[in-house]
């Protein structure tokens, strides 16, 4: 629990990234923390964007004097910065894929998507932060494998959009303006991309087809889903199962009349759900979730873990 008197001290692997600057401006209105280093070996000696601190490289964080760590940093990283300091007592919030469902690491950490494990982040030692594509889409059809209302013959098809920064900052010519401005693409086509695994994981094995495209905007995640239903139901049975499972959730919105647009959910750190009916097919249900990959996709959840990890407020610093 905290010591409501002092600050709990954190530090920030990687705060010169996308993630990184996200999560440093969330923890500067949270109030109940201090960041003690924020690390980037690239613009050591430099100021983060938020609070002027020194940024310094990650071999001298001076891990022993905080209580939690948040990784910032690319998979494969991370499992390595975690071999090295993780296991003793340190608390970890690893933002990369490298501890979570499907990466052969799981057992070593508690997926961190609060709303369906919420009672195991809290004694978390490692918490493996959630991808940004499988925030969206197991907050959406978790509770609907839960419930049995998916046709198991069928498979569950997602049509995934992201803004640029979800790809990272670091320099990559097919993300140059030139290229990305005026375009719209998709990529990892034929269920080839790397957060599939997690999805398929947690989802108990529900067959999926994801189709992820690269949208020319800087933030935001929009997935729609194709979801086939048993004979009988219809959209209002997943909106009735999504009411049930997220009453008094403050970072998922279930929309009732229409579905979430990015203009919705961008800047904060809650995700948007909506579901229609198709008119003459009515056991194929138009799901459409929305996200910010850099707030609930990322840093706010990152935040939402940390507050349950240390005794928070789970809401606390958030933009629900
Ligand atoms: N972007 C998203 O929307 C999003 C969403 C969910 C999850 N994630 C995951 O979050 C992590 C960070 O993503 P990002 O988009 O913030 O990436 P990014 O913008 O590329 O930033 C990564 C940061 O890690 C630092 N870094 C690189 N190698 C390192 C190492 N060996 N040790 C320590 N630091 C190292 C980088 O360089 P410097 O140290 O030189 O500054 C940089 O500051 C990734 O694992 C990513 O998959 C990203």
């Amino acid at each position: 629990m905290v010591n409501s008197n002092s600050a709990v001290p954190v530090g920030v692997i990687g705060a010169n990234g996308y993630t990184g600057q996200e999560l440093l401006r969330i923890l500067a209105g949270h109030g109940g923390i201090e960041v003690t280093f924020a690390t980037s070996d690239s613009a050591s000696g430099g100021q983060t964007v938020v609070s002027g601190l020194r940024l310094i490289p990650v071999a001298e964080a001076p891990v022993g004097e905080v209580a939690l760590v948040f990784l910032c940093v690319p998979h494969g990283r991370a499992a390595e910065w975690v071999e090295v300091h993780g296991g003793h007592g340190l608390r970890i919030v690893d933002f990369s894929s490298d501890h979570r469902p499907g990466s052969g690491r799981e057992s070593r950490a508690v997926y961190g998507l609060p709303e369906l494990f919420r009672r195991a982040i809290v004694d978390a030692e490692l918490v493996a932060n959630p991808g940004c594509y499988p925030t969206g889409v197991i907050l959406a059809l978790k509770p609907l494998v839960d419930a049995g209302l998916i046709a198991p013959s069928r498979p569950v098809i997602i049509d995934a959009a992201s803004g640029v920064t979800g790809a990272g900052r670091s320099a990559k010519r097919e993300l140059l303006f030139a290229e990305v401005a005026g375009d719209y693409r998709a990529y990892s086509l034929g269920n080839t991309h790397r957060h599939l695994p997690e999805m398929q994981t947690v989802l108990c094995g529900v067959p999926l087809v994801f189709v992820p495209h690269l949208l020319p905007v800087a933030r935001g995640i929009l997935e729609t889903i194709y979801v086939p239903l048993l004979p009988g139901l219809d959209a209002g049975a997943i909106r009735a199962a999504w009411r049930e499972r997220y009453a008094g959730e403050r970072c998922v919105t279930v929309f009732e009349d229409r579905a979430p647009a990015l203009a919705d959910v961008v800047g904060s750190d809650r995700v948007g759900l909506g579901v229609v009916r198709n008119q003459g097919i009515e056991d194929l249900a138009t799901v459409v979730v929305a996200l910010d990959n850099l707030g609930k996709g990322a840093s706010g959840q990152a935040v939402q873990d940390m507050n349950l990890m240390l005794g928070f407020d789970e809401h606390r610093g958030l933009r629900c």
